[in-house]
């Protein structure tokens, strides 16, 4: 496939574009505002300046980007386009009326794909004339960065179509993982315990969310702690997941968001972007201040967050979002876990990961702890994820 197509000229349709045409690709690159191509045009360059001055591209492949990419203000150019990526606004009235736009245009075998977070890959493709070349395709951000690439079939998507997806998006060097078109797909469903837990812990006023972020830090080796990390991605974009993934599973107990940090999104606390969030970025030094940890305590929220985040991804193995291989690399390489959760669970234990989360369910009685089928039959059968096949359990 030569020529691609990406609409939508913000912080993803951008990276997706700079990737595709650092690939040698022809890039047709679409905004509906002429102020979003202007200011994309602006911020590309200067990527592409750093880049050069970091020595990590010479400035011959800085022009051969620049000369692939075309800027267009009309959708009508993308007629010859292979493949088109639409990254817009996440609003499924207005991608609706972009993807209908976009089928009269191009041919019925160009594969489209959306990089949506949130919406339903499967009610997207109906939007579009022949949905069996429709396929969700999941970048992180920032796109020319982040390994990962989820990728996400619909119920209309053709065999044929999710290969050619797969190659090409193999083509750039991406890491891929496929996963089921259900809400947050892999990484953004896997993930939410991380914060929810955590924000759970410091509600409770059981630990200062200095305390947690440290616990996470040393007893996990997270780069980041859970408080750290929702400042760094800013909680209008975190919770706005977070909300997401909850209403779309039918408002499911374990993904319910948090009035604590809804009341920063609310006070525009939005995190490292806007000087504060749970921290306050004025105050210089406030992350550094070393605590030193409880072993008892440290160790009691570690193992309730990390429980917490194995159940949801032995869950997501238990209603096949994902293979267990794709769950483990897509935890690694989309948000940097230090090892896959379903080797950690071998590590920890089956046994104790259920008991841990039955002592959770006995306290609180809520079934945003109840224990998913997979851990407790692994338990009872004494299997493990990697030494055994797991599916002789169920
Ligand atoms: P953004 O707000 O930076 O960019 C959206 C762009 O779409 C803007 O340039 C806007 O002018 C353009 N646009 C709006 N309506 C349009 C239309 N009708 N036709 C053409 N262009 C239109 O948004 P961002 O962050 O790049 O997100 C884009 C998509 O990628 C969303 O679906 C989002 O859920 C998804 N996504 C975002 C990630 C992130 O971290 N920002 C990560 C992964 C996926």
């Amino acid at each position: 496939m030569k020529h691609i197509g990406v609409i939508g000229c913000g912080t993803m349709g951008l990276g997706i574009a700079q990737v595709a045409a650092s690939n040698n690709h022809s890039v047709f690159i679409y905004d509906s505002f002429p102020s979003a191509i202007d200011k994309a045009r602006i911020n590309l360059n200067k990527t592409l300046q750093t880049l050069f001055d970091k020595e990590k591209i010479s400035k011959e492949k800085w022009d051969q980007i620049i000369a692939n990419i075309t800027w267009c203000i009309d959708l009508n150019e993308f007629k010859n386009c292979e493949f088109v990526i639409e990254a817009i606004v996440e609003n499924f009235s207005i991608k609706k009326t972009v993807f209908e736009n976009l089928s009269q245009i191009v041919s019925d075998t160009c594969i489209i794909a959306s990089n949506t977070s949130s919406l339903s890959i499967t009610s997207l493709a109906s939007c579009v004339k022949n949905p069996k070349r429709f396929i969700g395709v999941h970048f992180f951000n920032p796109a020319p960065v982040m390994p990962l690439v989820e990728i996400i079939p619909g119920i209309q998507t053709e065999e044929n179509s999710l290969t050619l997806s797969k190659q090409l998006i193999a083509s750039w060097k991406k890491e891929i993982v496929v996963a089921k078109d259900t809400p947050g797909f892999i990484v953004n469903r896997i993930a939410r315990p991380y914060y929810g837990e955590a924000i759970r812990i410091y509600e409770e006023n059981l630990a200062s969310k200095e305390y947690i972020d440290q616990t996470m830090k040393k007893l996990g080796g997270f780069k980041m702690g859970p408080f750290e990390l929702m400042d760094f991605i800013g909680h209008d974009v975190n919770y706005a997941v977070t909300e997401s993934v909850w209403t779309a599973f039918y408002f499911e107990p374990k993904y319910k968001p948090s009035l604590s940090q809804k009341r920063l999104v609310e006070a525009a606390y939005l995190g490292r972007k806007s000087g504060r969030g749970f921290y306050n970025y004025e105050d210089v030094g406030h992350e550094s201040k070393d605590i030193e940890l409880d072993l008892e305590k440290s160790t009691m929220i570690f193992e309730r967050i990390i429980c917490m985040l194995i159940h949801e991804a032995a869950d997501a193995l238990y209603l096949e979002i994902a293979s267990k291989e794709d769950i483990e690399t897509a935890m690694c390489k989309g948000v940097n876990y230090p090892k896959g959760l379903l080797h950690w669970a071998d590590e920890i234990g089956i046994e104790k990961c259920v008991s841990i989360l039955n002592y959770y369910y006995n306290l609180y009685h809520e079934e945003r702890y109840r224990c998913s089928a997979i851990l407790q039959m692994m338990a009872k059968s004494k299997i493990t994820f990697f030494n055994h096949n797991v599916s002789v359990c169920l």
